[in-house]
């Protein structure tokens, strides 16, 4: 995705507003409080300063939110060139700092995209100030760009999931993610029905057959390590219309299906950022794109479908299509890919928003090495997670009478039971599950860093993950 809004380090150059931020307390006349604004109006400029709140208490979080707040307000005010003071940033929180002052600036500008004629927007250019001094190994500029490429990455992935259902169907995607990709070292295959047939992939074809928009799976291929064996298999959900099938949605659920390709959007959004800043990590995206809806051909619940790694599932309800189209992308990734690490990421259950709500995704592993390798990425992300249990009887809950394994569980539990599922497919690689429903989409944003609709989640984890990979050698 274009990045229009031009950041990059301060040089001098004229501005028409500078950004100044303060704790409370440390500067009188101004109480600092939390996102408080201050103006001070100039001839020609107008300045502002920002609270931070209590010095003790401010986090990774806050830092993007004091960003963002800084260029809405100037964006608000009709900017045009503004500076930011980034020493509180970068003295408190370094690189990780720089990098959540670039997130709440361009996710703080970011607008979605709009189907009305429209006049085109002056573009604010946001210079981030630091002393020679703070920027003691001259890494800053680096780690500008880093950011700024990352960005990007959450941008596609906002622009994908907040695109309309008919203007995504799973080939398009399939054609967008291909168009991102060029130009970037990263291969990308394009499979149709026909080869996802070929392949066996009966799991995966059976939700894709409902719709008269085929399915696609989409390949990615990231080498950026040609020394290490090491090959991650990050496998994103990317059904682009989710109506449940048979097991029909009720009307007030459907506003949001359109977004249920969140988790492909975050793993690719992932890779183009790793490739733009030339993570060395080997990284494969795998992604099954299809649609979930009632038609002559769709699957229905009692049916018993295959799947590729020759596992037979009962149905037990279409609208659990989420974890057979993975299950299937998970063994087409071991088998063909020759991944040796997996995380699946999906929109897959409504129980996570339950459990933890907007703003935290709920994670299930299976190998702790892993896990931890998962964890530093999102220590660096200030992405929220939280572990769920994998305990014995959980797996019983989705076993069968008649068949392998059942998409439905027999005793609540919906999301561990879902990540139970995968896992049997994915088992005995180390596997992640990562269940982004809740924390995809804002209907009404919760950070200043967020606007209304999609949220980019996943995307700033999975690149760290990438970065773990090139740490852990
Ligand atoms: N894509 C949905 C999950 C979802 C729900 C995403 C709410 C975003 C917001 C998934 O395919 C689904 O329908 N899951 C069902 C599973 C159930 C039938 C076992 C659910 O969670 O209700
Ligand atoms: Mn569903
Ligand atoms: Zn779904």
């Amino acid at each position: 995705m274009e990045n229009e809004n031009r950041i990059q380090r301060y040089q001098g150059e004229p501005v028409d507003g500078e950004v100044r931020f303060f704790y409370e307390g440390e500067v009188s006349g101004f109480s600092g409080e939390y996102l408080k604004v201050r103006y001070y109006w100039g001839e020609e400029k107008a300045d502002f300063w920002i609270g931070l709140g209590k010095k003790e208490s401010f986090g990774r979080i806050d830092c993007k939110e004091a960003f963002a707040k800084a260029v809405k307000e100037a964006k608000a005010l009709e900017r045009r060139r503004i500076c930011l003071d980034l020493t509180k940033a970068l003295e408190r929180f370094g690189k990780d700092g720089v990098t959540d002052a670039v997130e709440g600036c361009m996710l703080g500008l970011y607008e979605p995209e709009t189907f009305r004629e429209k006049e085109k927007e002056e573009q604010i250019e946001i210079a981030l100030f630091a002393s020679r001094e703070m920027d003691g190994d001259g890494s800053l500029d680096a780690w500008i760009r880093e950011a700024k490429h990352l960005m990007e990455g959450v941008w596609f992935a906002r622009h994908m999931v907040n695109r309309p259902g008919n203007k995504l169907t799973p080939e398009i995607f399939a054609g967008e993610l291909k168009q991102e990709a060029e130009g970037l070292p990263i291969q990308v295959d394009i499979l149709e029905e026909q080869q996802i047939q070929r392949l066996g992939m009966e799991a995966f074809l059976a939700v894709g057959k409902s719709s008269a928009n085929p399915p696609r799976l989409i390949v990615m291929r990231y080498r950026g390590d040609a020394d290490s064996e090491e090959n991650y298999g990050f496998i994103g959900k990317g059904v682009t219309c989710d109506t449940g099938g048979y097991c029909l949605k009720p009307a007030a659920s459907m506003l949001g299906i359109k977004g249920d390709m969140a988790g492909a959007a975050a793993a690719a959004g992932a890779l183009y950022a790793m490739a733009k800043n030339q993570v060395k990590a080997n990284v494969t995206v795998v992604i099954p794109s299809c649609e979930n809806r009632i038609s002559r051909e769709s699957f229905l619940p009692g049916d018993v479908i295959g799947s590729l790694s020759g596992k037979n599932i009962e149905i037990g309800n279409t609208d659990a299509e989420g974890r057979l189209i993975l299950a299937d992308a998970i063994t087409y990734a071991i088998q063909n890919e020759r991944v040796t690490k997996i995380l699946d990421i999906a929109t897959l259950t409504g129980a996570v928003v339950a459990m933890f709500g907007f703003t935290t995704a709920g994670v299930m592993c299976d190998d702790d090495a892993w896990y931890e390798t998962f964890e530093a990425a999102a220590g660096h992300s200030a992405e929220q997670y939280w572990r769920l249990p994998i305990f014995k009887e959980y797996k019983k809950m989705v076993e069968s009478k008649i068949a392998d394994v059942r998409n439905l569980s027999n005793g609540g539990c919906a999301s561990i039971t879902a990540g139970m599922f995968l896992k049997t497919f994915a088992s005995p690689l180390p596997w992640i599950h990562v269940d982004i429903a809740g924390t995809a989409w804002v209907d009404s944003p919760i950070w200043e860093f967020q606007s209304a609709g999609a949220t980019g989640a996943g995307v700033t984890t999975l690149y760290y993950l990438g970065k773990e990979q090139e740490n852990r050698r």
